[in-house]
């Protein structure tokens, strides 16, 4: 999907924060087109008449340490700025306040406190109070000249500043994470009060811009897909199908690290309920040799993806004339491995789609998904008729139980976690609470402790539980259970497996943590 057309737009400037993605995809979600631009870039887009208002992104870079060169002129345009915690030291800087390291950084849940009326927080606040997602470690100590003061935090004495005329505005917290209470009527007030920007991108025209954009680009070529069974992979399959028929072939591989009863249920919902053309390949063996005694995460990445690519290229090589390889990426996918933009963005793990892929690749990479987040994927599922089945399943990696198993990955290994995931899965399914997470997972820690059951003493592994709550998988929080489940769960692994006398449930949200152990 192209980003640049001839539409009022957002702009957003990428400082390189994690954020950047869940920004513009905020602006959408409010009905109004945004592009992402990285700050090197930004002269070419100053004489651009459809900018209806920007905005400054966080980043983790120094406002005092590292010299941006950002061109002051955006600041005279009489167009509305917004700028969001660097972005906010940057206004800060420019206009003449102060910014240092704190003596607290503030990472997480904070409480700010309302100092005076805006319209940039018109409906933000609770009884002048809210509570924000917060992630800096450098802090604002010195408002700029004719800027107010509309929020404080304990930590944070300019939380939210404004210069009410000049319609310029700073917030030190993160807006566009769902964890920031009301952070869309933010965004909102910005959009519509400050910047008077009118709705114009809606969901249902995105299906026929991506089918007319893979038209163009793929032409009469062949297209092979990757096919996992997931949501992503899926809708990719769908929309290519649309577009481009029967050139189209999904390939489906077993590497062995799939869930307990996965392949098999792939394949009768693809080739029965979708008629879509599927190649099944089984690569157990294959995986599982390269993976021999290799324990570093990133390798472990770089291997799967490696043999993937090298099992698509042979299939490949049997239809003829084909010339794309169709991934299910997503701007997450992207953002945790590369920016987008090409920014400065800290690179937290190479996904197997993106970084984990070989440096000279035959077939091209045909990405329909990469500008989409998981629930804008599932929108575009449930517009192409996708069941219910595919589209509300939990997302499951690329490398698959593979990171799930930290260190050495063995048959032993897989086969005692396929068992504990599926009682786990299988449970929550049981008591109504699959739908209520947005994943879950067994994982198998790689240390064995002490146990004892009926006389005897045993020597088994710990089996990791976690199941998370989460809007797009960027940020999330852990699942609360209650006590019986908990028992009931940890009885049936301990019960029915073999290898495991230690269930533990992970209680971290990402940030710090990821969703995935590797
Ligand atoms: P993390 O662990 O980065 O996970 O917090 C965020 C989401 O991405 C999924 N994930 C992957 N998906 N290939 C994928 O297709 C990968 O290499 C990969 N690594 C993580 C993860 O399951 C979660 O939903």
């Amino acid at each position: 999907m192209s980003l640049t057309n001839n539409l009022d737009t957002i702009l957003v400037i990428d400082f390189g924060s994690q954020f950047t993605q869940l920004i513009a995809r905020r602006i959408r979600e409010a009905g109004v087109f945004s592009e992402i631009i990285k700050y090197k870039n930004l002269n070419k887009f100053l004489s651009n008449k459809n900018i209806k208002g920007i905005i400054l992104s966080g980043g983790p870079l120094n406002v005092n340490t590292k010299k941006i060169k950002i061109n002051k002129k955006i600041f005279n345009l009489n167009i509305p700025i917004l700028g969001i915690c660097f972005g906010h030291q940057i206004i800060s800087k420019i206009f003449g306040g102060k910014v240092k390291q704190a003596k607290y950084r503030e990472f997480g849940n904070a409480e700010i406190k309302k100092k005076m009326k805006s319209p940039l927080t018109k409906n933000f606040f609770t009884k002048n109070k809210n509570n924000v997602w917060m992630s800096h470690s450098d802090i604002v100590y010195k408002v700029p000249k004719n800027f107010k003061v509309i929020a404080s935090s304990k930590n944070s004495k300019f939380a939210i500043i404004g210069n009410l005329i000049k319609k310029i505005y700073g917030v030190q917290f993160h807006p566009e994470v769902s964890h920031t209470v009301n952070g869309k009527i933010i965004i909102k007030n910005f959009l519509f009060n400050i910047c008077k920007i009118k709705k114009n991108w809606l969901p249902k025209n995105q299906k026929i811009n991506l089918i007319n954009e893979i038209k163009k680009q793929v032409g009469n070529n062949k297209v092979v897909c990757g096919l996992s069974g997931g949501v992503d992979s899926s809708v990719v399959a769908l929309i290519l199908n649309k577009a481009i028929g029967k050139n189209l072939t999904c390939i489906f591989v077993n590497n062995g690290l799939l869930r307990k009863n996965e392949a098999k249920q792939v394949l009768t919902d693809f080739k029965k309920k979708l008629n879509i053309n599927l190649v099944y390949v089984n690569a157990e063996k294959q995986f599982l040799k390269k993976l021999y005694n290799v324990k570093d995460p990133e390798k472990k990445r770089k291997i799967i993806g490696n043999l993937f690519i090298k099992i698509f290229e042979k299939y490949s090589k049997k239809i003829k004339k084909v010339k794309f390889l169709a991934q299910g990426t997503l701007y997450p996918d992207l953002i945790e491995s590369k920016s987008v933009t090409g920014s400065t963005t800290s690179k937290i793990k190479s996904h197997h789609n993106v970084g984990g892929l070989p440096k000279k690749m035959k077939l091209e990479l045909l990405e329909p998904l990469k500008f989409l987040f998981k629930d804008e994927v599932r929108k575009l599922g449930l517009e192409l008729k996708l069941p219910k089945e595919i589209l509300l399943r939990h997302p499951f990696p690329g490398p698959g139980l593979a990171i799930r198993i930290p260190g050495q990955v063995t048959n032993e290994k897989i086969k005692i976690l396929k068992e504990a995931d599926y009682y786990f899965i299988d449970l929550l399914k049981k008591n109504n609470l699959y739908h209520k997470i947005w994943q879950a997972y067994a994982a198998l820690l790689p240390v064995k402790t002490v146990g004892v059951m009926g006389d005897n003493r045993t020597y088994e592994y710990i089996c990791l539980l976690r199941a998370i709550t989460s809007q797009d998988g960027m940020t999330a929080d852990f699942f609360n259970f209650d006590k019986k489940f908990q028992q009931i769960i940890s009885n049936k692994i301990i019960n029915n497996i073999r290898g495991i006398n230690r269930v533990v449930y992970d209680i971290t949200s990402k940030p710090p943590s990821t969703i995935e152990l590797e």
